[in-house]
């Protein structure tokens, strides 16, 4: 039986008051360069991930002299940022909720081609089986997805790791990065599977305004992280990592990617793309767990350092929140210009307004938009789901095998 030696529940405890407030970064400050997708993976980042287990501890255990024994790991000396214990010794374990999230995840562990796409093809292929508007919904989602989720997993791998210091967190971070992946692959075997225009889907990032917008937004956030000359430990570049953490837990993963889930979801209530739809469940419950993991840290970094919580850089967190609800809300206009599905653009800024009020009330701060109801109950239950269950054309009886599924 493991026995935990602290059992911190970030997100359930209250948000860290203001104390010693630290000089909050210039406004135009954080991201100092902005690093286009192309180039990302490739030069001084990758190198300097390489180079570095962690920024401030020591490479390889603690410090210590030859003649000088390491000291053994205090759980209670670890620390999310800037901490000076072995980051090679997973226990004795800190972090209790980082650990059950890492189970909570490999439980979950499923692949694409499982997933049986014959219906979807089928409908694809029929010139009377889904009408224009449904068709751009497709391609516009897919466009999105097929790159958003490589930015994930290098924002992840290239950037956010080696700035972490609590093992739990980075054992859970390798298997999120790996969860990536999987998306990526995810939404390639769909565009595969329908026989979609590769160049046209995985260039929409460039070519598409409402896509090239959004991840406009993200990209400096990854690039601020992955300078080799970036690291943690002054109170302004802690505020840089905390701010990369929440835009990419909450704006990315928490809010950029429920339009496309719910427009794809819809479509497969509807008994249309049932193979798309279920993939997109699928990754749904893990962008969940991943949203969910990020508010923990987050609230856990700010526990850990309530000094980085100042007024101006509360400030700074709501203006990104409100820009990313902008973009998003543009997105919806875009993918819908006409109802479809039962759904409209304008349903979705009451949904958007709904889940940015919800993501800031999980890090501490005040709803934006007090009052917002949710327009898609539906999808509150798609996300609560415990053991999965497949709504569309074939059932999943057991998930949570590790393994194979099986269907009746
Ligand atoms: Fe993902
Ligand atoms: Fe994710």
């Amino acid at each position: 039986m493991l026995v935990w030696e602290e059992d911190l529940k970030p997100a359930e405890k209250a948000p860290a008051n203001v104390a010693n407030p630290a000089p909050s970064p210039a406004a135009n400050a954080g991201p100092t360069a902005t690093v286009f997708p192309s180039s990302i993976g490739t030069g001084n980042a990758a190198a300097t991930a390489a180079a570095s287990l962690t920024p401030n501890a020591p490479a390889f255990g603690p410090a210590a002299t030859p003649a000088a024994p390491a000291r053994r790991v205090n759980a209670a000396d670890k620390r999310i940022i800037n901490g000076q214990t072995d980051v090679n010794q997973l226990v004795p374990f800190k972090y209790k909720w980082a650990w059950e999230k890492y189970l909570a995840t490999c439980a979950n562990h499923w692949m694409p081609q499982e997933v049986n796409m014959s219906r979807d093809i089928a409908l694809w292929k029929d010139p009377n089986g889904l009408s224009e508007d449904e068709r751009r919904i497709i391609k516009r989602n897919l466009g999105f997805f097929v790159t958003a989720d490589s930015l994930a997993a290098n924002n992840i791998v290239l950037g956010t790791y080696r700035h972490i210091t609590a093992p739990e967190c980075r054992q859970f971070l390798l298997r999120q990065a790996f969860e990536e992946a999987i998306h990526t692959h995810a939404y390639q075997y769909i565009v595969e599977s329908l026989g979609l225009d590769e160049s046209e889907i995985f260039n929409a990032y460039n070519e598409v305004k409402s896509i090239r917008d959004k991840d406009e937004f993200l990209i400096p956030f990854i690039g601020a992280i992955m300078d080799p000359h970036f690291n943690t430990g002054t109170p302004e570049n802690d505020q840089t990592l905390l701010k990369s953490l929440i835009v990419f837990a909450c704006l990315m993963e928490g809010l950029f990617f429920y339009v496309g889930f719910t427009q794809i979801l819809a479509m497969g209530r509807q008994n249309k793309m049932t193979g798309a739809a279920e993939q997109y469940q699928y990754i749904l419950r893990d962008e969940s767990m991943h949203c969910n993991f990020g508010i923990d840290l987050i609230n856990q970094l700010k526990l850990e350092n309530p000094h980085l919580w100042t007024p101006e850089f509360k400030a700074e967190i709501k203006a990104l929140f409100l820009k990313a609800v902008d973009l998003e809300y543009a997105y919806a206009e875009d993918t819908m210009p006409r109802g479809v599905l039962g759904m409209n653009a304008s349903m979705f800024k009451g949904y958007l307004r709904y889940i940015a009020n919800r993501r800031a009330t999980q890090i501490g701060l005040e709803e934006l938009f007090p009052g917002e109801e949710n327009p898609f109950p539906w999808m509150s239950e798609m996300i609560d789901l415990k053991k999965e269950r497949n709504f569309f054309e074939t059932r999943v009886i057991e998930y949570q095998s590790g393994g194979a599924l099986s269907w009746d």
